[in-house]
Parts: C-alpha cells; sequence; structure tokens
C-alpha cells in the first residue's frame, strides 16, 4: 500500500509506522530521519538543514524535494511506502503528486492522527528528558507546532478533497492506535 501519515509533532508518527510497516511489508520513509541522518554524517543537506531544524522551522522545499525525489526513485518503494514527514505545506503536496504521479506511484491513503497540543507538549517533554532530541526543548516544541498550524494543517484538506483522507483519533495506547489505523486502511 502507499500511504501518507499526517499529524502535528509528536503524534506518533514513527512510533505507529514502525508497527504499521511490518504489517504491510512497505519501507517507513521519515523526511526528519533521512534529515537527522545527513545532519549526523555532517552531509552538505544536513549542514544547510541544521538551523532550520534546531529552530522547529522548516528545511526549504527545495532541499526537501532533491532528498524526497532521491528516496522515491529506490527499487524498495516499488512495493509501497509509508510516507511520513513529507509533504509539509501544499507546495510540497503538489510536489508529492507531480512526482508520484511520474513515478506511477500515486498515494492510495492519507491517515492523520488527531492529537491536541497539551499531549504532544507533554509527550515531547518526556522524550526531551529520555532521549535529548535538540528541537524537543519547550520553545522549539511550540514553534514547531505554530508552524505545523500554518503551514502543514491544511495538507490534510489536500488530500481530503481528493477523497484520500482519513483522521484517526491519536490518543490512547499504541496499541489501540494501531488498531485503528489498520481498520481504517481497510
Ligand atoms: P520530524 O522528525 O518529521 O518531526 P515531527 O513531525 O515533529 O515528528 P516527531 O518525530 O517529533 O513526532 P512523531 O509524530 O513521529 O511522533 P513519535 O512517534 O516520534 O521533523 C523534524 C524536523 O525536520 C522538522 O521540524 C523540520 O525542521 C524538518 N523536516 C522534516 N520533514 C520536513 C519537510 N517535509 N519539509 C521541511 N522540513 C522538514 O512520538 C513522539 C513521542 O511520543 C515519542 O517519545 C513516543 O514514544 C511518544 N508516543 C508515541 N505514541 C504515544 C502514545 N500513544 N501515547 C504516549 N506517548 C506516545
Amino acid at each position: 500500500m502507499r500511504i501518507v501519515l499526517l499529524g502535528p509533532p509528536g503524534s506518533g508518527k514513527g512510533t505507529q509506522a514502525a508497527l504499521l510497516k511490518e504489517r504491510l511489508g512497505v519501507p517507513h520513509i521519515s523526511t526528519g530521519d533521512l534529515l537527522r541522518a545527513a545532519v549526523a554524517a555532517g552531509t552538505p543537506l544536513g549542514l544547510k538543514a541544521k538551523a532550520a531544524m534546531d529552530a522547529g522551522e522548516l528545511v526549504s522545499d527545495e532541499l526537501m524535494l532533491g532528498l524526497i525525489e532521491e528516496r522515491m526513485g529506490a527499487d524498495d518503494v516499488k512495493a509501497g511506502y509509508l510516507l511520513d514527514g513529507y509533504p509539509r505545506n501544499l507546495a510540497q503536496a503538489r510536489a508529492l503528486d507531480e512526482l508520484l504521479g511520474r513515478l506511477e506511484l500515486p498515494v492510495q491513503r492519507a491517515l492523520s492522527l488527531i492529537v491536541d497540543e497539551e499531549a504532544i507538549v507533554q509527550r515531547l517533554a518526556k522524550r526531551a528528558e529520555e532521549e535529548g532530541r535538540s528541537d524537543d526543548s519547550e520553545a522549539v516544541v511550540r514553534n514547531r507546532l505554530q508552524v505545523y498550524r500554518e503551514q502543514t494543517a491544511p495538507v490534510a484538506g489536500h488530500y481530503r478533497e481528493t477523497g484520500l483522507l482519513k483522521e484517526v483519533d491519536g490518543i490512547g495506547t499504541v496499541e489501540r492506535i494501531n488498531q485503528r489505523l489498520v481498520e481504517a486502511l481497510g
């Protein structure tokens, strides 16, 4: 299956993708993970992306399109994909439609995890303590949420218009939410 996972920062996209990829036998493609790997390796992409990531801002559409074009062109994607973290604004959504149309691998379902901001702030504060991810400080989380509201939330509307969107309650145990996602996939 070819799936886009949507939802605010900390809504559980990565956690759920790890479970769904086993069940569906498709790669989990997380642009956040790809960027963090590039930063850790000190690649030119990582060096360009780091400042925006640390501030909780979006990395430029141009850099992201290069990254996603390269990844979606790989052979394993032909089996399907779980895309997490892309698209993050309407320009990226349109660019992705164009790219996937060209590859003949269009999105079949967009799953959107619904989690309120209070729960998100609590989850990410816990992760900040446990893992020390550089963009999980309270101030940066607040900015990530604002960027989400202003730029990323409209992406759900893009998929609603084409009838691909399913919204799923993202509060509860990881297992229960996974069950809801599986049900939403039909
Ligand atoms: P990215 O890595 O995509 O960050 P994000 O969307 O903010 O997502 P997170 O990884 O924080 O959350 P998640 O929804 O995956 O939740 P998770 O499962 O981890 O992006 C990072 C940065 O990269 C961006 O800010 C931007 O700068 C850049 N970037 C990436 N893509 C880009 C793009 N397309 N364009 C431009 N820039 C881009 O869970 C969060 C926590 O909650 C974990 O600790 C987890 O254990 C816990 N948790 C999960 N489920 C539950 C549950 N049910 N109950 C309680 N806790 C839970």
